[in-house]
């Protein structure tokens, strides 16, 4: 049975580096953990949050809640016949390292995800997505412990409704379920590579490497993200604090009458994605420090603690970045950074 800590400091557990205080803390490690925490009534408090490595939260109020952190270990190949395998990776994993275990066996498919932080099983919860690969690619089945019926269930591909940066588990099983381990199908050999996204093809082009294999995607990934990404351990960031907007097709026409050079990509034929971290740029926000919050120099969608920023002062400059490109632009911008009231 996990210890059941009171006032538990979670600064060093979330990459915006928020002085939060989580009034009761419990760290499960195995699926035991969990049906232990139910028999015990830990469930039953209603404020429950349940924490991976801390890296897509804003916790808003200094005295959070009950915090349920998952470390539940192990990868492990359950089927390996044919052109693929069949990977089973505990949710408290750390995501790139489990990217790096599969490139270093010659494993496809997740080169692309290679340096986004956080744990393997908050990947579905946003379907992580990064140079033009998302979780979905890859994903084969998850399971998760239930906890109103304490019962373990698993669900495909179909059953997690993926979208972009979204899932069910962002919408009805919000706070419902705890994702245990997730199941991922690599390839062996044929390996698909993908540099459709621009930056990627650039890279690689300017380093001659006209066949890449999934090692140089991943070397790639790392030094592209790596230049335009502040790294938290010295810059306490969320990533993207807003998701990209989706906005009808004549909504960026009238967009790209007044700016010509607007970037964006076809989602369907009817709408387009413009990158939030323009319009962000646009409205005279990159890099910009107001007191200790800014956002990045190099990446106008990055929120930034500078030090000592609390959860509130980073919200708010968010909701004043939000006003402003509403004002400018006419365009609502979502935040994709889970806050934690
Ligand atoms: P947390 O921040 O701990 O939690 C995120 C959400 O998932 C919360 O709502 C939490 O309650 C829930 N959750 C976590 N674990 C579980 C579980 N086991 N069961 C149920 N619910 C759970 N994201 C991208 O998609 N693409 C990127 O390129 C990208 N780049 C980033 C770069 C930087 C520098 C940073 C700081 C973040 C970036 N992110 C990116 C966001 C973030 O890394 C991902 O969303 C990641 O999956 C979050 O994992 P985590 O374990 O830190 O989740
Ligand atoms: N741009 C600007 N100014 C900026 C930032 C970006 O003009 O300050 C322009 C760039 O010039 C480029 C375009 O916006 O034309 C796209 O920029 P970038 O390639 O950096 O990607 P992004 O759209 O800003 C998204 C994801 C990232 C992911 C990258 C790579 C979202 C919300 N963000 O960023 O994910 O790593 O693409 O695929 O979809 C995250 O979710 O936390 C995250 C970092």
């Amino acid at each position: 049975m996990p210890v059941v800590q009171k006032n538990v400091s979670l600064a060093s557990m979330n990459t915006l580096g928020l002085n939060a205080v989580a009034a009761e803390f419990a760290e499960i490690h195995t699926k035991k953990d969990l049906v232990s925490l139910k028999e015990s009534g830990f469930f039953e408090n209603s404020s429950l949050f349940i924490l991976g490595g801390g890296s897509n939260v804003l916790f808003k109020n200094e005295i959070s809640k009950t915090v349920l952190k998952v470390s539940l270990n192990g990868i492990d190949i359950i089927e390996a016949g044919g052109e693929t395998v069949l990977v089973k990776i505990g949710a408290g994993e750390d995501w790139h390292q489990f990217v790096q275990w599969a490139v270093n066996n010659g494993y496809g498919g997740v080169e692309n995800l290679a340096l986004i932080p956080g744990t393997v099983g908050a990947a579905p919860i946003q379907n992580i997505g990064a140079y033009g690969v998302e979780l979905k690619k890859v994903f084969e089945e998850l399971e998760f412990f239930e906890i109103q019926t304490g019962k373990f269930k698993s669900f495909a591909a179909d059953e997690c409704n993926f979208g972009y940066r979204d899932s069910i588990f962002k919408r009805e099983l919000k706070g419902k379920v705890v994702i245990t381990n997730v199941t991922l199908r690599l390839t062996k050999k044929n390996h698909k590579i993908n540099i459709s996204y621009r930056s990627l093809a650039d890279y690689l082009e300017n380093k001659q490497i006209d066949q890449p294999d999934i090692r140089d995607v991943f070397n790639a990934v790392v030094a592209i993200r790596r230049s335009k990404l502040p790294d938290p351990e010295s810059l306490g960031n969320a990533g993207s604090f807003f998701k990209n907007p989706v906005v009808p097709k004549s909504t960026f026409k009238k967009l790209s009458e007044q700016y010509d050079k607007i970037p964006h990509y076809p989602v369907n034929g009817e709408n387009v994605k413009i990158p939030a971290g323009w319009l962000i740029e646009k409205a005279g926000w990159k890099g910009k420090r107001v007191g200790n919050v800014g956002t990045y120099e190099n990446q106008a969608l990055v929120i930034v603690n500078h030090g000592g920023a609390t959860g509130e002062e980073i919200y708010q400059h968010a909701m004043k970045i939000q006003n402003s490109v509403k004002k400018i632009f006419g365009i609502s911008l979502a935040p994709e950074v889970n806050v934690v009231e």
